[in-house]
């Protein structure tokens, strides 16, 4: 995992050095391609395909991506019932 900051912020964190996939990529892989599972993942982004020393990383922000973009629909549905 590598980061590039600025002013001591995260801007990007390059999960996949292999296959450079940053943890925005896997972002707008939930978002964008409904990616919800690993194997996914791997499929839409390349991300883990090479070497594997990342997979864990990968996994973790995967699981928060899925739970923060299954938020935000929920909060814009529940939104949507009650307006
Ligand atoms: S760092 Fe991701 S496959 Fe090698």
């Amino acid at each position: 995992m590598i980061m590039r900051t600025v002013a001591n912020k995260v801007l990007i964190m390059i999960v996949c050095v292999c296959n450079n996939v940053s943890d925005k990529a896997i972002c707008q892989a939930v978002e964008q391609s409904g990616v919800r599972t690993f194997i996914q993942l791997q499929r839409v982004t390349t991300a883990a395909t090479c070497c594997g020393k990342c997979s864990s990383c990968a996994k973790q922000v995967l699981h928060t991506a899925v739970e923060r973009y299954e938020e935000q629909m929920m909060a814009e549905l529940e939104g949507v019932a009650f307006a």
